[in-house]
C-alpha cells in the first residue's frame, strides 16, 4: 500500500505558467473587484460582464501549458499515492498528467446549468453567453465557487487530510476559507512542506522551501522520492 502525499495548491503553482495569481503585486484582484466578477450578485447584477471574466480566463488556459511544479507532482506518483487538492480553476495538473485531482473552487472547462449545481457540463474552451442553455433549458453559468458560495468539496478533501502522510502546501497565500483550514485536518505527526517565495503564516512546523514552484516544488519531491520505502 503506497503511503498518502496530500497536495495543497494555489493559483501559485500556475504562476511560472503565465496564469496570473490573485493578491501579489500584479495579481487578478489588482485589476478586478472580486464584487464585480466572482461573487452571484454579480452574476445576476451584469452576467455579460462575469460570463466574460470567464471567457477571458478560459481563453487563457488553453494559451498556457503545465510547469515544472506541476509535472514534479507527478514524478511522486512513482512511489506515492498522490491526492492534489486545488483552488485553481485551471487543469494543469490533469494537463501534466497527475490522476488525482480535487478541484474545491471548480475548473473552467466545466459549466453547469444556473438552476441545478449538479447538471454540469463539460465545455473545453468554449465561450459561455447569454443564451446558451444547459440540459434543462436553464442559463448555463461557469461552473465555479463564487465567493460566499459553498464549497460542496471541502467535506472530502478534509477526509484527504485525515489521512495525508506526508503534506505539501504550494503556491497559496492561505487567506481564503474554508480552503485555507484545511491544514488543521492534517495530523500533528504528519510532516509538511512549504513551497512559496513569500513567507506563508503557517500555524504548525513546516519545511519551508522559500522560492518558486518550478525549482522548489524538485527539492520536496526528491526528499520524498529518497524517504526509505518500507
Ligand atoms: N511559485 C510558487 N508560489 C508562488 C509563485 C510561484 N512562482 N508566485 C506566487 N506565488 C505565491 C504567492 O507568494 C502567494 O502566496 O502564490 C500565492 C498566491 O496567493 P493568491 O494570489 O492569494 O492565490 P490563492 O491562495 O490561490 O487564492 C485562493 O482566492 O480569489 C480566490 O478563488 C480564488 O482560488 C483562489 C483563492
Amino acid at each position: 500500500m503506497k503511503k498518502k502525499v496530500v497536495v495543497l495548491t494555489g493559483a501559485g503553482i500556475s504562476a511560472e505558467s503565465g496564469i496570473s495569481t490573485f493578491r501579489d503585486s500584479d495579481g487578478l484582484w489588482e485589476q478586478y473587484r472580486v464584487e464585480d466578477v466572482a461573487t452571484y450578485d454579480a452574476y445576476l447584477r451584469n452576467p455579460e460582464l462575469v460570463l466574460n471574466f470567464y471567457n477571458e480566463r478560459r481563453r487563457q488556459l488553453f494559451q498556457v501549458k503545465p510547469n515544472e511544479g506541476h509535472r514534479q507532482l507527478v514524478r511522486l506518483e512513482e512511489k506515492y499515492d498522490v491526492r492534489i487538492i486545488t483552488q485553481n480553476i485551471d487543469n494543469l495538473h490533469e494537463q501534466a498528467g497527475s490522476t488525482h485531482v480535487l478541484h474545491l473552487h471548480g475548473l473552467l472547462t466545466q459549466a453547469r446549468s444556473d438552476r441545478d449545481d449538479n447538471l454540469i457540463v463539460d465545455i473545453g474552451d468554449r465561450d459561455i453567453h447569454i443564451g446558451d442553455k444547459a440540459p434543462d433549458g436553464a442559463q448555463l453559468r461557469p461552473h465555479i465557487v463564487w465567493f460566499g458560495e459553498a464549497v460542496p468539496n471541502i467535506e472530502p478533501a478534509a477526509e484527504l487530510c485525515e489521512k495525508a502522510d506526508y503534506f505539501i502546501v504550494v503556491g497559496t497565500s492561505m487567506n481564503v476559507y474554508p480552503a485555507a483550514g484545511l491544514i488543521h485536518y492534517v495530523p500533528r505527526s504528519t510532516p509538511c512542506y512549504l513551497v512559496d517565495p513569500k513567507a506563508v503564516p503557517i500555524s504548525r512546523p513546516i519545511t519551508i522551501f522559500q522560492e518558486k514552484a518550478g525549482t522548489g516544488v524538485k527539492k520536496v519531491v526528491d526528499e520524498l522520492l529518497n524517504q526509505p520505502s518500507e
